[in-house]
C-alpha cells in the first residue's frame, strides 16, 4: 500500500518537483558555515523543498507545513528535521555519558521522551543517533557518541533507534532517526574535526561499521553521511559504503541524507570541479538528500537534462524520501498542536533526568573513603566554574534545552544542606578565564572548611561537541592552579568533572581525594551529583572510553591488537603493560596503559566474580557456523562483598589466538547490570554465537576458524581478571 502511494505520487511530480524534495534547507539558528539564503516559503510553494530543519516549534512548522500543504501543487508534507541529540527540551546527560550507564533500556527510555518532546513540536526526524567510533578524546564529537567499543556502541546504537522509532514510525510521538556520521568520521586523523580517515577493512568492518549496521538492523529510517574521506574517497560520495555495503550488504530501505554542505564540500575534497559534478556523484553514490549544500534543487534537472544524470537514479531516491514521510503518517498528520501549551520540567520528567544522570556519573578514585560526604555540622566549600554554571550542565548540542531548568549542584547543595551543614561558596575562577585572580578567595573558603568540592571542567559548547577538538587535555585556563592551590591546604578535595572530552587527570590524580566523572549531566545535574556524593544513590556507571594519562598516547583503546614485541609480557592473556625493556612497543617517558580503563568505575561497595564456567570445553567451527546462536554459555558468579548495596556491571571479554588475521588483545562480547545487596551473590550469564565468536579474516569474510583458541575474561573492567579457555576445532 505505502509503494503503491509512492509510485503515484512519483508518477505525477515534475523533475523540479522531484529535485525539491531531495533538497534540504536550514531555517533559524545556522548549525554550519553560512550559505546564503533563499526565499524559503517561495520555494515550499513551488514545490521545490523537501525538507527543512533548525525550525522548531508548533507554530513555526506549521507556518512553513501550511505552505506545503495549502499551497503547492502536490501538496507534499515537509519533514521537518533537528539535532536532538540527547534531549530535546529534557536534556539528559551526554551520549557519551549515557554510554557510562551501560544501560540501554534506560537510554531507550530516555530517547523516547526526546523523541516525543520533539514531534509535539512538528520535529519527526532527529539526527541522531551518533554511532560513530571514537578512541582519540582530542576529537570533539567524542561526546555525541557511546565511546570507543563497537559492542556496546551497538547495543546504543539499537537502544537510541528504538527510543525515537518507536514501535512504529507512524506513532505521532515517534520521530525517524538518523544514524551518524556514515562511516568512520570518528577516526579522522589527530582528532581533528573534518580531518581524513585512512584505515583497512578490516578495521573499518570490526571496528567502525558495527554500530551502523545494528542501527539499521532496529530499522533506522535515514542516514547520514560524513564529512570526511575514506582511503581516498569521500563519504558523502562513497558508492562502496552508500550503495556497496548499506543498500546491498544491509539491505538499507531508508534515504540518506548529506550532512550540512557536504556535497558542496566535495569540491574542496578535490574529487569534483564544480557543483554539478558534486551533485551527480553523490547522488549517484546514494546521497539522496543534500543538506544546505543549495545543489541538488537547481542541479538535478540540469544534469537530467543534459543527460549526465540518469532520470532513474533520481526516481529511486525521491521513492525513498516519500516512502520515509508517508511512513511516519505525514501526509495525514503534517500539523503539530499548538495548543499543546508550553513546556514543563515536569516531576517526571525530571525523575528520568535524574535516574538517567546518576547512572551516567563514574566514581574514578575514592581514597581513604573521602565519600560519600556526611552532612552532620560540618563545614563543605563548593568551588570552581562549574559548580553553578547552568548552561555548561546542558552539554553540546543542547537542543532547545532551557538554563532555566537546570539544577545546578550549588543549588542542589544549596537546597539539601539548608539547617545542616554550613556551604560557603567561591568560584575561584573562570573555565577559561586568563585571570586566576578568585583562587585566593577559593583558597579561604576551603581553609574554613571540613571537606572541599571541586567542580572544575570543560566549557559545553564552545570545547566540546562540533568544531571543538583540543590538542591540550588538561583542565583549561587557571583550573589546574586552583586545585593544586585547594590540595595545598591540607583539606580533602573531592574533584567533580563537568566535562565532554576525555580528559588527561594526571595531575587532578596528584590533588584530589576522590574524582567524579560527572560529564555534562542535563538538567538534573545539581540532584544527581549530590545524591551520588552523599551516598542516597550507590555509583554504577562505568567509562565507554579509556582515559588517558597523557595526549602523546592518543588514539587510546583497550582492544589494541597484539604486536610482535607487547610491553611487558608476552603472556597474550594479560594486558601490554610497560617495563623498562628497551625494543618493545612502549614509551620511553609513559605508561602504556590508561591512568582508568575502559570499563571502569568505583562503587561504595566492592564485587568479586568467580573464574567463568563454560558450558562446553570446546566448540567445533562448522556446528558454531550452523547453530549461529546460542553455541556457548558462560556463567561466573557475582557476589557483593561490601556494606552497601550496590550495580555492578558484568563484563565478558574474548580473545582469540591462533586466527588468520591479528585479533585485539580482548574484546568486550557482554555486559549485564547487576544490582546486589551486601553479601549477595548471583550468577550472570552471557551466551555467545557466531556474531562473538567468528572474527573477520584477511579477504574480510566472517569465519570461525578450526585450530584457534579463545581467552575468556570476566569481571568490572577491561582488564578483569577472571579468566577462562577453550579452543575451536
Ligand atoms: O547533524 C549535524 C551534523 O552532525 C554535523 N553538521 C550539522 C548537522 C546538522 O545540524
Amino acid at each position: 500500500e505505502l509503494n503503491r502511494r509512492v509510485e503515484k505520487l512519483l508518477r505525477q511530480m515534475t523533475l523540479e518537483e522531484k529535485a525539491g524534495q531531495l533538497a534540504q534547507y536550514s531555517i533559524g539558528t545556522p548549525t554550519g558555515p553560512g550559505t546564503g539564503r533563499d526565499d524559503y516559503e517561495t520555494l515550499v510553494r513551488a514545490g521545490a523543498v523537501g525538507s527543512l530543519f533548525n525550525v522548531v516549534g508548533a507554530r513555526e512548522t506549521n507556518h512553513y507545513q501550511r505552505i506545503a500543504m495549502e499551497q503547492s501543487r502536490l501538496k507534499i508534507p515537509l519533514l521537518f528535521g533537528f539535532d536532538v541529540i540527547h534531549g530535546h527540551r529534557t536534556l539528559f546527560p551526554t551520549p557519551l555519558a549515557m554510554a557510562s550507564s551501560f544501560n540501554p533500556a534506560l537510554v531507550e527510555q530516555a530517547m523516547r521522551m526526546a523523541g516525543a518532546e520533539a514531534s509535539s513540536e512538528g520535529i519527526r526526524w532527529v539526527f541522531s543517533p551518533m554511532v560513530d567510533i571514537a578512541r582519540d578524546a582530542r576529537w570533539g564529537r567524542i561526546i555525541e557518541g557511546s565511546g570507543e567499543d563497537p559492542y556496546l556502541g551497538a547495543a546504543m546504537a539499537r537502544a537510541y533507534v528504538r527510543g525515537y522509532q518507536g514501535k512504529s514510525l507512524a506513532e505521532p510521538t515517534s520521530v525517524a532517526a538518523s544514524v551518524k556520521h556514515f562511516a568512520a568520521y570518528g577516526a579522522a586523523e589527530a582528532g581533528r574535526d573534518y580531518n581524513t580517515v585512512d584505515m583497512s577493512e578490516l578495521t573499518l568492518r570490526q571496528v567502525y561499521l558495527p554500530p551502523f549496521q545494528a542501527a539499521v538492523a532496529e530499522g533506522a529510517a535515514t542516514v547520514m553521511s560524513a564529512f570526511n574521506s575514506l582511503n581516498g574517497v569521500p563519504a558523502t560520495a562513497n558508492p562502496q559504503l552508500l550503495t556497496g555495503i548499506l543498500r546491498k550488504e544491509w539491505g538499507f530501505n531508508g534515504f540518506v541524507v548529506s550532512d550540512w554542505t557536504a556535497v558542496q564540500e566535495l569540491v574542496n575534497h578535490g574529487i569534483a570541479l564544480d557543483g554539478a559534478t558534486a551533485v551527480r556523484k553523490a547522488l549517484t553514490a546514494g546521497v539522496e538528500m543534500d543538506m544546505e549544500s543549495h545543489l541538488y534543487g537547481p542541479g538535478i534537472p540540469q544534469l537530467v537534462r543534459s543527460g549526465k544524470l540518469s532520470q532513474a537514479v533520481v526516481d529511486e531516491a525521491v521513492r525513498r524520501v516519500l516512502r520515509v514521510k508517508f511512513a511516519l503518517g505525514l501526509f495525514e498528520h503534517p500539523y503539530a498542536d499548538e495548543k499543546a501549551g508550553a513546556y514543563v520540567a515536569t516531576a517526571e520528567k525530571r525523575e528520568l533526568a535524574r535516574r538517567v544522570a546518576e547512572e551516567s556519573i563514574v566514581l574514578l578514585k575514592n581514597e581513604g573513603g573521602v565519600l560519600p560526604l556526611s552532612t552532620s555540622g560540618r563545614k563543605i566549600a563548593l568551588v570552581g566554574p562549574l559548580a553553578d554554571s547552568a548552561v555548561d550542565m546542558l552539554g553540546a548540542w543542547n537542543g532547545k534545552g532551557d538554563p532555566k531548568d537546570v539544577v545546578t549542584l550549588r543549588a542542589a547543595l544549596e537546597r539539601r544542606l539548608e539547617g545542616k551543614a554550613q556551604l560557603l561558596y567561591a568560584k575561584g575562577t573562570g573555565i577559561l578565564s586568563h585571570e586566576p585572580s578568585g583562587i585566593q578567595q577559593a583558597v579561604k573558603a576551603a581553609e574554613a572548611s571540613d571537606v572541599v568540592i571541586a567542580a572544575l571542567g570543560e566549557d559545553a559548547s564552545q570545547m566540546s561537541g562540533e568544531a571543538a577538538s583540543r590538542t591540550r587535555l588538561g583542565l583549561p585556563g587557571h583550573q589546574e592552579q586552583l586545585l593544586q592551590a585547594l590540595a595545598a591546604t591540607g583539606k580533602p578535595v573531592v574533584l567533580v568533572l563537568f566535562n565532554g572530552h576525555p580528559l588527561v587527570l594526571e595531575n587532578a590524580q596528584a590533588h584530589a581525594r576522590a574524582i567524579v566523572e560527572a560529564w555534562h549531566p542535563g538538567i538534573e545535574a545539581g540532584n544527581a551529583v549530590a545524591n551520588l556524593l552523599f551516598g542516597d544513590v550507590n555509583f554504577s556507571a562505568r567509562l565507554p572510553v579509556s582515559l588517558p594519562r597523557s595526549v602523546g598516547q592518543l588514539p587510546l583503546y583497550y582492544s589494541q591488537l597484539s604486536t610482535g614485541r607487547p610491553a611487558g609480557t608476552t603472556d597474550l592473556t594479560r594486558m601490554p603493560r610497560s617495563t623498562g625493556e628497551k625494543y618493545i612497543s612502549r614509551y620511553i617517558d609513559e605508561q602504556n596503559s590508561p591512568l582508568y580503563p575502559f570499563g571502569y568505575g568505583l562503587s561504595y561497595t566492592t564485587f568479586d566474580f568467580s573464574p567463568p564456567v563454560l558450558s562446553v570445553p570446546v566448540l567445533k567451527a562448522a556446528a558454531v557456523k550452523k547453530r549461529g546462536q546460542g553455541v556457548m554459555r558462560v556463567k561466573s558468579q557475582v557476589r557483593n562483598t561490601g556494606k552497601v548495596r550496590g550495580t555492578v556491571v558484568a563484563q565478558l571479554y574474548l580473545g582469540l589466538r591462533g586466527a588468520s588475521t591479528a585479533q585485539p588483545v580482548r574484546q568486550l562480547v557482554g555486559f549485564e547490570r547487576l544490582t546486589l545487596a551486601p553479601g549477595e551473590s548471583r550468577d550472570v550469564e552471557f551466551t555467545l554465537g557466531f556474531q562473538e565468536l567468528s572474527f573477520l579474516d584477511a579477504s574480510a569474510a566472517r569465519v570461525v576458524e578450526p585450530g584457534t583458541q579463545y581467552e575468556l575474561w570476566v569481571g568490572d573492567s577491561s582488564e578483569a581478571t577472571q579468566h577462562a579457555r577453550f579452543a575451536m576445532e
